[in-house]
């Protein structure tokens, strides 16, 4: 089980060796070449769009990041990042909006990958921004790409869950999205809400199981991988955004050691499990 003594030091200092537990500062398919695998149990992530295509609107990511790739770029470089996570995770949670910049290359790499799905949830955001030119709709959903290296029909072999108990869609309180947006957007500006890594942990994985981010960001997935007991292994390339999901993440680590100090591992993963949740009653 965790431990506050595992998460002494959670800044992971690459040496080629890839620990658990620990969050780096670099490009992920670097840090997935030194994975065996199988090595972690389940990745939650979502890629940059490839926002900028074509555009010239504002760099979503500050100008940190070349989010501006080629429709072709995109494709060779999805596909490569996704055959390594296919390789590296028993299964691959792959969270994306088609947009502008990627149509082409996501319709593509599904083609592509159409064997190797077993399903694609929707993210109901239930609102959305206005969209960027005239005659196209307003997008109000996201797709989460269930990707298994193995293959096969939509069965889901670590599905935790009963048949005919949980839809394929995962619908967000507004308030939910709008709330995480105003206190996190300022420094990241592409975040997933809570209860996506919140539900897909607990559709596919055990307390203690590995779940990796390796598109980290300001670190929603390892912050609910803690707060749900799993263990975590994250990757961010841009260091601004390394630093303010480590400052959030140690945070979090605090809080929790906090209440373990005064009522043992049980309680106080509970007591924040009920917290977390009470968020939630109003979906
Ligand atoms: C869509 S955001 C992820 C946001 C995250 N889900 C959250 O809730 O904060 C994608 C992130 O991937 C990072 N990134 C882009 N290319 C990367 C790479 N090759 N390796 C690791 N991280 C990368 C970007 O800097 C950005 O923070």
């Amino acid at each position: 089980m965790n431990t506050p003594e595992e998460w002494v030091d959670i800044r992971g200092e690459f040496d080629g060796i890839v620990e658990i537990n620990k969050v780096y500062n670099i490009d992920c398919l670097e840090l997935m070449a030194h994975m065996p695998t199988d090595f972690v149990d389940l990745i939650i992530t979502s890629p940059p769009y490839n926002f900028n295509a074509g555009s010239s609107l504002k760099n979503k990511y500050n100008n940190l990041l070349r989010d501006n790739l080629t429709q072709d770029e995109y494709y060779e470089w999805s596909v490569k990042v996704i055959t390594e996570c296919m390789r590296v995770a028993k299964l691959v949670c792959w969270n994306i909006q088609l947009i502008a910049g990627n149509k082409e290359a996501l319709l593509r790499y599904i083609g592509y990958f159409n064997k190797n799905i077993r399903d694609i949830l929707i993210w109901d955001k239930q609102n959305s921004e206005p969209a960027m030119s005239e005659k196209v709709f307003n997008s109000e959903f996201e797709f989460i790409i269930l990707f298994d290296k193995n293959g096969g029909g939509r069965k889901i072999e670590r599905a935790k869950f009963a048949r005919g108990t949980v839809s394929n869609v995962i619908r967000v309180f507004r308030m939910i999205n709008t709330k995480k947006d105003e206190s996190i957007r300022k420094t990241h500006c592409a975040v997933f809400p809570d209860l996506i890594p919140i539900k897909l942990m607990e559709y596919f994985t055990d307390e203690n199981d590995i779940v990796f981010d390796p598109f980290m960001g300001s670190g929603t997935t390892i912050i609910n991988a803690i707060k749900y007991n799993r263990r975590f292994i994250g990757s961010e390339l841009v260091k601004e955004y390394y630093d303010y999901a480590v400052e959030k993440i140690e945070s979090e680590l605090s809080q929790y050691k906090l209440l373990f100090s005064t009522s043992g591992q049980q309680s106080a993963t509970s007591k924040r499990n009920e917290d977390e949740l009470s968020q939630y009653k109003l979906l």
